[in-house]
């Protein structure tokens, strides 16, 4: 079974989530936890899997975790919902996005919030720095169409009804009473998209405070694994982090660069993915140093 696609995020790990999970070689006794969800790509395909039995959802920006409680709990009202936006737009599209994201901007329902990401420039959702949603429609498309966004929803629904806890906070906080026997996966926002003017998510990390979050991780032993820098075609984003958390980092090839298809060129992504020491244990790396001295 294919994982559902509910939510289209730019940036979703949805096409790179079974490489990335390949690095969880047992079945979790605990929780998936996923405290930077955006599109939940990760929970998804861990579900799909059946990972674990337990998840835990959350973002920061609070109109996402609502419409993932939504569509979990009332798949129904989602799609409905949905489709009458949808349908609404057909006369005039252009104006509808503009009507639909000020009301949205006012209201925060997480039914608009769906239907702008799927009608918004290359699905990348920007705000303005008074909070306020400011992304442009793509004119070319409508979104995806109501028949296909219901079958996803009720698919996300019937993989994830009672299995999650939504969260909403800061990561630190969603993390706060993970243990050792949890895995986490976590996907900040990168630091190579996060000074500019426009960000392309709601919030943006520092990364002391996700250095400082990685160290009380690695303090209470818990697995997890952090998609961070990124290199397209030589470009480097984002630095690499203290060699004291002991990370191992694996490259994931995540194919041609949506960027670099649009200007016909072969640049391949390969993004870092980094694991904790309590993973790399588990995962029967074992012990970082030993591998590091192997390979260095
Ligand atoms: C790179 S996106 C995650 C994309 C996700 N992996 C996917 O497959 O769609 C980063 C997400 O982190 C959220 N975020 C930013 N700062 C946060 C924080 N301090 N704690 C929790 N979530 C945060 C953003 O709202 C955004 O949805």
């Amino acid at each position: 079974m294919k994982a559902p696609h509910v939510v289209p995020y730019q940036g979703s790990k949805r096409k790179i989530a079974e490489e990335i999970l390949k690095n969880i070689p047992y079945k979790i006794q605990g929780r998936l936890f996923e405290p930077f969800s955006g599109s939940a790509a990760i929970t998804l395909s861990a579900a799909v899997k059946n990972l674990a039995n337990e998840y835990v959802v959350g973002d920061k920006y609070e109109p996402l975790i609502n419409l993932w409680r939504k569509i979990i709990d009332f798949p129904d009202d989602v799609a409905r919902e949905y489709k009458y936006l949808w349908n609404s737009q057909l006369g005039d599209p252009k104006q509808f996005f503009a009507e639909c994201r000020s009301q949205f901007n006012i209201d925060n329902d997480p039914v608009k919030f769906l239907y702008l990401v799927a009608r918004c420039v290359k699905n990348a959702i920007r705000f303005n720095s008074q909070g306020e949603f400011n992304q442009s429609p793509d004119n070319r498309r409508l979104g995806t169409n109501p028949d296909r966004m219901r079958k996803e929803i009720f698919a996300a629904s019937d993989l994830l009804c009672g299995k999650v806890d939504f969260r909403v906070g800061d990561f630190i906080d969603i993390l706060n009473d993970a243990t050792s026997n949890d895995v986490v996966y976590m996907d900040p926002p990168w630091q190579g998209t996060s000074n500019k003017k426009d960000p392309r998510y709601a919030y943006l990390l520092d990364i002391e405070l996700l250095t400082r979050g990685l160290e009380d991780l690695n303090s209470r032993n818990i697995p997890y694994l952090l998609s961070f820098d990124g290199v397209c075609g030589g470009r480097s984003y984002g630095n690499g982090l203290p060699e004291y958390l002991d990370l191992m980092k694996i490259d994931i090839h995540a194919g041609r660069s949506s960027q670099a298809t649009l200007l016909g060129r072969d640049d391949m992504t390969i993004e870092s993915l980094y694991l904790s020491p309590a993973l790399i244990e588990l995962s029967g790396y074992g012990n970082i140093h030993e591998y590091h001295k192997l390979y260095a």
